[in-house]
């Protein structure tokens, strides 16, 4: 099913046609969902732009642009306003279709992209017994739900969980296992003793400069191969990735691979030596480093932007003099990897901001080395605390995955405690009430802005909310529940009379447009998390001012299509966010 946007678009070229006016090249003729809905349901600035181009006239333009223009299988008259901007209204009878359409289509009218791209998406990647931090959540959430969404809309796509299982950290946990180890702890729950031992370990080296050089000992143990540190690293790397992927169940998040730094070991030493040769790095200070400089690269530089003199003081290293390699070479070595084995035409990588300056020297890195698949470091700001600082549990310690979700499903159990429920499914909803209020929390905003957690707010029935959403969608199974054995079959059949019919028939239609919106303009989940919450609210007023039991014939029916469609839509943006509806609450 084409969208609105889509239609009006092609209508709007054919107008330019029929009048023999040539649209001006490289001028693209858009219409957009307009921002304020008092003057249609959509927009478009083409008779204004094409006018500048062909120095006409812009309001003269638009008058014959409406002439030629054949919409009313659409909307109603398209109007003139301003200086020259045309406003469309989708009229009832075409919703009405529309409507009837929609109640059949498995896919609510959201069209397949006509190039399927092959994209790894690389988002979560915790690092082996560190902390976990918020931004390892906000890559999580933000990761699935762009890769549902790529799926959805027929892309193919790998999701990898790059995860840090290799690094210096492991010379002070190979001194704690030996030294401080919880052996109880570590059965019970082996990430939080893990991260235990590093912080305990990592103190003591402050204090005492010997236990350092232990570590460091250690540390080349290992990566020299030695038999029992290897045994206790992949002990750690196991331990984690079971408990992880415990959490990632909880939380309906799926991997393809978990092909972790430590996967890409023997792969960095040719790799560097292949940089040096090409003359992409080349040595400095003992260091392989790549440089931003011209000297770098005898062509053009795509990568040479006006910031370019930025990494000249913080060259990307790629082997430092001790011949230790670094997070930059392994990442290049997993490009390489991607583009081989998976025939990647995309890498999206879902990673905070901090980072910008590491994927920068990478993606122009890869550039340099002739390879033409398309990266994009889709980043995210932080989540503070509600004081405004650095986002903390109850117990003090920064938080990770697991007591964010625990202390929300405990927190939502409260809740539901109070309501009229059925003791034996308080717990599922419980669950998912909380995994929804937190995703949905990250989801709503904009995946730049820093913003404050606040459980009050996240998890409180009012508002831009999880369990707003999730309410939403209740109350019309409920409607249809109280009809039980009565339930019609409902008719394709529709005729929509009242405003606030209409209103929620063309949000309804809109759902087409926001999916491909949220991975064109800026992989920006939010997109659709403010529309889903702009459905539940038009919903709540249609079904304010349209009663549905209690009307009859056509309207009942009409209405009763626009409640299955309204929760058919609920349900399929939210799982396109990774949230789970329920069918009580
Ligand atoms: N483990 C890294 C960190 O915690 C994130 C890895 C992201 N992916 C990548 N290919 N660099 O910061």
């Amino acid at each position: 099913m084409s969208t609105c946007r889509q239609l009006l678009t092609q209508r709007l070229l054919l107008a330019f046609e029929k009048a023999r006016i040539t649209p001006p090249e490289g001028i693209p003729i858009t219409v957009a969902q307009a921002s304020d809905t008092r003057f249609g349901d959509y927009q478009s600035n083409a008779a204004m732009v094409a006018a500048k181009a062909l120095k006409t006239n812009p309001r003269q333009l638009a008058a014959t642009l409406v002439e030629n223009l054949d919409v009313s299988d659409l909307c109603d008259t398209p109007e003139i306003a301003g200086p020259g901007f045309l406003n469309f209204r989708l009229s009832k009878p075409a919703l009405a279709k529309t409507i009837g359409l929609l109640l059949e289509d498995d896919r609510n009218g959201v069209s397949e992209v006509d190039q399927a791209r092959r994209i790894v998406i690389d988002f979560s990647a915790p690092n082996v017994a560190k902390p976990m931090h918020v931004g390892h959540i906000r890559s999580t959430f933000i990761g699935d739900s762009l890769a549902r969404i790529a799926r959805f809309v027929g892309h193919q796509v790998i999701t990898d969980n790059h995860v840090g299982d290799w690094g210096t950290q492991f010379g002070m946990i190979l001194h704690g296992f030996k030294t401080l180890l919880d052996h109880d702890a570590l059965a019970k729950d082996p990430i939080h003793e893990l991260v235990r031992v590093y912080r305990a370990v990592n103190a003591l080296t402050k204090a005492d400069e010997s236990i350092l050089e232990t570590c460091k000992l250690e540390l080349v143990k290992l990566q020299k191969g030695d038999a029992e540190n290897l045994e206790i690293w992949k002990r750690c790397v196991k331990l984690t990735l079971d408990q992880l992927n415990e959490v990632y169940d909880r939380l309906g998040i799926h991997f393809d691979h978990y092909l972790g730094e430590s996967f890409y070991n023997e792969a960095l030493a040719p790799l560097v030596d292949d940089l040096l040769e090409k003359g992409i790095a080349r040595i400095s200070d003992g260091a392989a480093c790549i440089f931003s400089d011209e000297t770098q690269s005898p062509n053009h530089d795509p990568f040479k932007t006006q910031r370019d003199g930025e990494w000249t003081d913080a060259p990307c290293i790629v082997r430092k003099s001790d011949g230790g390699f670094l997070y930059a070479t392994t990442d290049l070595a997993t490009i390489d990897f991607r583009v081989r084995e998976w025939k990647a035409d995309e890498i999206w990588y879902v990673v905070g901001a901090p980072q910008q300056l590491h994927f920068r020297q990478l993606f122009a890195a890869s550039t340099r080395r002739g390879q033409a698949t398309r990266m994009e470091h889709i980043a995210f700001g932080s989540i503070l605390g509600p004081d405004g600082k650095m986002f903390k549990t109850r117990s003090g310690e920064s938080v990770g995955l697991i007591e964010v979700i625990d202390e929300a499903v405990e927190r939502a159990r409260v809740i539901v405690d109070e309501r009229d429920l059925e003791e034996s499914a308080k717990d599922q909803i419980a669950e998912i009430i909380g995994i929804a209020a937190v995703k949905y929390a990250e989801l709503s905003q904009h995946r730049m802005t820093d913003y404050k957690f606040s459980w009050e707010k996240m998890l409180s029935f009012q508002g831009n909310t999880a369990p707003y959403l999730i309410n939403a969608y209740v109350r019309i199974r409920g409607i249809f529940r109280k009809l039980g054995d009565a339930a019609p079959t409902l008719d394709a059949e529709c005729e929509i009379t009242e405003e606030a019919e209409r209103a929620l028939a063309v949000k309804l239609r809109q759902f087409g447009e926001v999916v491909h919106d949220v991975l064109e303009q800026d992989f920006r989940p939010s997109l659709l998390a403010q529309y889903l919450y702009e459905l539940a609210d038009t919903f709540h007023g249609f079904y304010e001012s349209c009663p549905v039991l209690r009307s009859e014939g056509t309207v009942r029916n009409t209405r009763l299509v626009l409640c299955e469609v309204t929760s058919k839509i609920l349900k399929q943006g939210l799982d396109l966010l990774g949230i789970k509806t329920t069918e009580r609450m």
